[in-house]
């Protein structure tokens, strides 16, 4: 079962930093989970809209220049990283969910990521690309046919797995509220990887190990490797 941290190991380093990323591999995490904003043509790592909570900033991400973002204090003196850091940074065997938050370009982010995966050497097959937004994943898969891609939802699919294949997903992303032992085994079945977010809890960890579960993000990669027997 995969334990993938959640914005890196984010209960005990500034979330999204790269301090939490590499806190989360040394707790043995399999892998981290991200999320990204297109700035200037270029990918950088936070999860809010506005720079107010987790950074010393105000206002928009968006509002602000890549240089102005640069200058920012993100926690204990982290920078906002840039995905291409994040690449360099992790080892080659680590999976990471880039989890798409903004984009207003996709050729321009298509070329960033390519960019970023090949100056940085880091495997495209590790990096599984998601977001809530599925127009931007289904043209994405159009344009970059080998990017993995992740099903990405925070309710209950009405329409069974349709939205998952629409999108040739690689897998699918479940919310802990809504995720079922059902639509675990139906998924599975038809060879998704399932993964869950946002799992903290040891009960939690183990119902879901039970149920097959394929991975779960987790703002503690550390409990979850010691709750969980897994590789
Ligand atoms: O990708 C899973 C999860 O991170 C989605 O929710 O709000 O934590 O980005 P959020
Ligand atoms: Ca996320």
């Amino acid at each position: 079962m995969w334990i993938l941290g959640h914005r890196g190991a984010s209960a005990a380093a500034p979330e999204n930093t790269l301090a939490a990323f590499s806190l989360a591999m040394s707790q043995l995490a399999t892998g981290v989970e991200l999320d990204t904003y297109q700035v200037e043509n270029n990918n950088v790592v936070i999860h809010d809209r506005w720079l107010n909570r987790t950074t010393n900033g105000k206002g928009m991400v968006t509002s602000h220049s890549l240089s102005q973002l640069r200058k920012l204090d993100a926690g204990h003196g982290e920078v906002i990283p840039l995905l291409g850091e994040v690449f360099t940074l992790m080892p080659p065997h680590a999976i990471i969910n880039v989890e798409i938050k903004h984009l207003t370009d996709i050729s321009l982010w298509l070329s960033a990521i390519h960019n970023d995966l090949s100056s940085s050497g880091f495997p495209t097959e590790n990096v599984i690309v998601s977001s809530f937004n599925h127009r931007w994943l289904r043209h994405i898969k159009g344009a970059w046919p080998e990017v993995k891609i992740g099903a990405l939802t925070a309710t209950y699919p009405e329409n069974g797995l349709g939205f998952a294949n629409d999108l040739d997903a690689y897998s699918l992303h479940m919310a802990l509220d809504v995720v079922d032992e059902y639509y675990v085994r139906e998924a599975r079945q038809a060879g998704l990887k399932v993964l869950v977010y946002t799992v903290d809890y040891p009960d939690d960890m183990l119902m879901l190990q039970a149920w097959g579960v394929d991975g779960i993000f987790t703002n503690v990669p550390d409990l979850a490797r010691r709750t969980l027997l897994c590789d």
